[in-house]
């Protein structure tokens, strides 16, 4: 087969300011070898996250001078509206400025003390809305989503058995079942088509409205086609509009599978739980025809919502993690199987086995990739869960260091540059030293901690 290529070219470019390994020696330093306290023009790659940093096309851009930044009735939001009623037919499609406002609003208006929320697995924001108003949030994913080496094609499925179990015993309690497409938390694995019909069939007998985190629809779709038995032949566009059918309303980021640089909405089929939303948001984020944003953003999710189903697109997006997996494990660096739609995460802790988890394997990794090649990644382990809130600190699950894949920023010849910089790694790894944290604030502590490597 010949190679599967970057389906767009190249209009306008953004310059890649080039730097030495001397220079990102001192700036590492500088930023106490925290990634975030980096400058974004001090790096090479920059893999931190695949939101909002996606490329908009020229017809994008277009539509961004179309945008009618009127207070109401603005058509910007009449197109943003019927771009999302294509995919998902839900009768209240409600913008707001990101993803976790949505779920702010979702969970302010469903959450509250005592309440107990499941899901495959929750995103941290997701987790931390619900948190935030006394309410618990459960990940039920299927045993091979918790095990890096399983494979299997929908390691994002829910485990139906646990949920049956769990609305059983807490059926009172639970206000909605969540499900996350893809399952980003584990590793940006896919919900198969049976799985949501399955969780959408069960909810529905215990009298439980259904709400899909769609952040990355496209990318399940497009596991759905290639991977579930009889849906091969079919488009992306009908399975999106499968995936949705069942569901009682979702949450969504816009900055992800919309390829718009900021955005999202909630989704509802209920009309008098969207009328208490459309209140909150008027409260929290603006007047429903614009949520949080300036119309010419409603009018880039539009045309970007057209684009992001489109197959050629999708083929080389999976494509490209694929590629940068497989020559990883080639070399001998294990990595998450299979690999998931827009990142690729590798084990840190297997792969730096000379460094104990509270020294963080991750954050090695992550900062010796910035200082061998400029490429920044995000630590996803003990620096980010292993803090309790009561001060006390344990190794979290798995130290992951996640590889997430702007959409449409990239070319094959920056992954080959990525694969090398580990081969690179590959050569001195058991030299490579563990870190201690010389200060932390009280949560959230990968965004500011300061490190020092451990000499
Ligand atoms: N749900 C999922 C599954 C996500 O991955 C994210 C964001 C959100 C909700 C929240 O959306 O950022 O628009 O408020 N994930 C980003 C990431 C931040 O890097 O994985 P948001």
């Amino acid at each position: 087969m010949k190679t599967i290529i970057e389906p767009f070219r190249i209009k306008s470019i953004e310059p890649i300011r080039m730097t030495t390994r001397e220079e990102r020696r001192e700036l590492l330093a500088a930023a106490h070898y925290n990634l975030f306290g980096l400058k974004s023009e001090d790096v090479l790659i920059d893999l931190l996250t695949d939101s909002g940093t996606s490329a908009m096309s020229a017809r994008q851009w277009s539509a961004v001078m179309l945008g009618d930044e009127s207070y109401a009735g603005s058509p910007s939001f009449t197109r943003f509206e019927a771009a999302v009623r294509n995919l998902m037919p839900f009768r209240h499609i409600i913008p707001t400025h990101q993803g976790r406002a949505a779920e702010a609003i979702l969970f302010h208006l469903l959450g509250g003390p005592g309440r107990k929320v499941p899901s495959n697995t929750h995103f941290d924001t997701t987790r931390g809305n619900i948190e935030a108003t006394g309410a618990e949030a459960f990940d039920l994913v299927i045993p091979e989503g918790r095990d890096p080496q399983a494979l299997h094609p929908f390691k994002g499925n829910m485990d139906v058995a646990r949920l049956a179990e769990f609305l059983a015993e807490h059926g009172e309690d639970v206000p909605c079942v969540m499900l996350t497409v893809t399952n980003n938390a584990g590793g940006g694995q896919p919900v198969s088509l049976e799985n949501i019909h399955e969780v959408a069939g069960l909810a529905h007998r215990c009298g439980k409205p259904f709400i899909i985190d769609g952040c990355r629809f496209a990318e399940n779709a497009w596991f759905i086609k290639t991977r579930e038995p009889g849906q091969g032949e079919r488009s992306v566009t009908e399975i999106v509009r499968e995936m949705f059918a069942e569901a009682d309303g979702m949450t969504m980021s816009a900055k992800k599978d919309a390829f718009a640089n900021i955005g999202g909405w909630l989704a509802l089929n209920d009309d008098a739980l969207a009328e208490r939303a459309r209140t909150r948001l008027i409260q929290t984020e603006g007047f429903p025809t614009y949520g949080g944003l300036a119309g010419r953003d409603l009018d880039a999710i539009a045309q970007g919502l057209t684009e992001i189903v489109d197959e050629a697109y999708l083929a080389y997006r999976i494509r490209t993690n694929e590629y940068i997996g497989e020559r990883l494990m080639a070399m001998g660096i294990p990595v998450v199987r299979p690999t998931g739609g827009h990142a690729v995460f590798v084990d840190a802790r297997a792969w730096l086995d000379h460094i104990p988890p509270l020294q963080y394997p991750g954050q090695t990794l992550a900062c010796a990739l910035y200082e061998f090649g400029g490429v920044r990644t995000c630590e996803i382990g003990t620096v980010m869960f292993g803090r309790s809130p009561d001060g006390t600190e344990h190794p979290a699950t798995m130290d992951l260091v996640r590889l997430a894949m702007p959409r449409r920023v990239y070319t094959q010849s920056h992954a080959d540059y990525v694969v090398e910089t580990f081969g690179e790694l590959a050569e001195r790894k058991e030299k490579l030293p563990g870190y201690r944290i010389a200060w932390e604030p009280s949560a959230m502590r990968h965004f500011t901690a300061r490190f020092a490597p451990i000499q």
